[in-house]
């Protein structure tokens, strides 16, 4: 089967499709020929090897796994004997978590990992990018207790973590306020979002309302800048580090006091009950993965020079076209 892979650490040009061999499945596994996955910041951290802390989990010298993608979307193509839950030719979707392997034709799964039947009424490429930012943002908003009648603003209101974050938080009932550059306004008021700041017309934390969380999906701000937009213990919630990786530190140090506190939350496992929810949502039209581009396998070089402008706008969606 083609795959794209890279065995050494480095710029997008390190990735090659290549041929290998197709995943062998044991009893308990799925093998779902991939139709699309994604290119996102995860796969560009585990590519590049950076930040080094990547590395005690990508492996220290060179990458442990060699083809990238944890987004997919695609068809069973076989079942291991112990696999009751899918059979061949179901339209499944999912996340392959911490083993990746989506950049290719054929992807082997756990038959009881996070994977469920695709929603009915969305294509493959649509489907594709429906586990990794939403999981990131539902984490964050478990993690803070994120409650209908809440005021929360987003900030990087249009990355995958950002726009799945808006269309949740919504859902929940919260108040949004979305901070995006001009020409994505009218995205982000489509999500759903109750206001809208444009960052370029001028500095997002001078406004006057405050906030129960401000939750930062792109790691460009900081709880210093943004503190005096929160209530008196209103979260600063961030998907990064923070520009000088300041916020796992403030997540540990500012808890010991009352008042306002920084959380960088560490988003739990992927399951197999979690992206049954967002098939529910996306069949209720609750959610909808933004996608900006597609590119097929054969140009996913290119899909990660433009995920890694920083300007993406949700997702990128890689096609890949299995040859039989
Ligand atoms: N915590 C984790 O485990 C984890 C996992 C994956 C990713 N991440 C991090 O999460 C962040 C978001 O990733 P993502 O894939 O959702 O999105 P992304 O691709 O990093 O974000 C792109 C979006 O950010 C907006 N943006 C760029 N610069 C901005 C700025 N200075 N101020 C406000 N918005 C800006 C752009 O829209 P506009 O043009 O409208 O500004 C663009 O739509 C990244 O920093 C990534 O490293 C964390």
């Amino acid at each position: 089967m083609k795959a794209a892979v890279h065995t050494t650490y480095g710029p997008p040009e390190v990735v090659r499709i290549a041929e290998v061999e197709k995943p062998a499945i044991k009893d308990d596994e799925v093998l779902v020929k991939v139709h699309a996955a994604t290119v996102n910041r995860t796969d560009c951290g585990f590519r590049a090897g950076k930040p080094f802390i990547v590395r005690l989990f990508a492996g220290l010298i060179r990458p442990r796994a060699t083809i990238l993608g944890g987004e997919f979307a695609g068809v069973v193509e076989a079942v291991g004997d112990d696999v009751t839950s899918f059979k061949a030719g179901d339209r499944v979707f999912g996340f392959s978590e911490g083993s990746f392997g989506a950049h290719a034709e054929y992807l082997s799964m756990p038959g009881d990992g996070p994977l469920a039947i695709m929603p009915a009424n969305v294509t493959f490429e649509q489907a594709a990018p429906s586990t990794e930012g939403s999981h990131y943002a539902r984490s964050f908003i478990t993690a803070a207790k994120i409650q209908g009648g809440q005021d929360v603003l987003v900030y990087g209101a249009t990355g995958a973590i950002g726009a799945a974050a808006v269309q949740l938080l919504k859902s929940l009932g919260a108040t949004v306020t979305a901070v995006c550059s001009t020409d994505n306004v009218e995205l982000v008021t489509g999500l759903g979002a109750d206001r809208v700041i444009d960052y370029t017309a001028g500095d997002f934390t001078k406004d006057d309302h405050a906030y129960d969380v401000v939750l930062d999906a792109v790691g460009k701000s900081s709880f210093s800048r943004c503190r005096r937009l929160l209530k008196p213990r209103g979260i600063y919630l961030s998907s990064d580090l923070g520009p000088l990786s300041q916020n796992p530190v403030l997540a540990l140090i500012t808890p010991l006091f009352t008042g306002k506190k920084v959380m960088f939350p560490i988003p739990g496992k992927h399951d197999q009950q979690e992206v049954r929810n967002f098939k529910g949502l996306i069949e209720s039209g609750a959610f909808k993965p933004v996608i900006d581009r597609t590119y097929p396998l054969g140009q996913i070089v290119e899909a990660y020079k433009y995920v890694e402008t920083g300007q993406k706008i949700g997702n990128v969606v890689i096609s890949v076209e299995p040859s039989n």
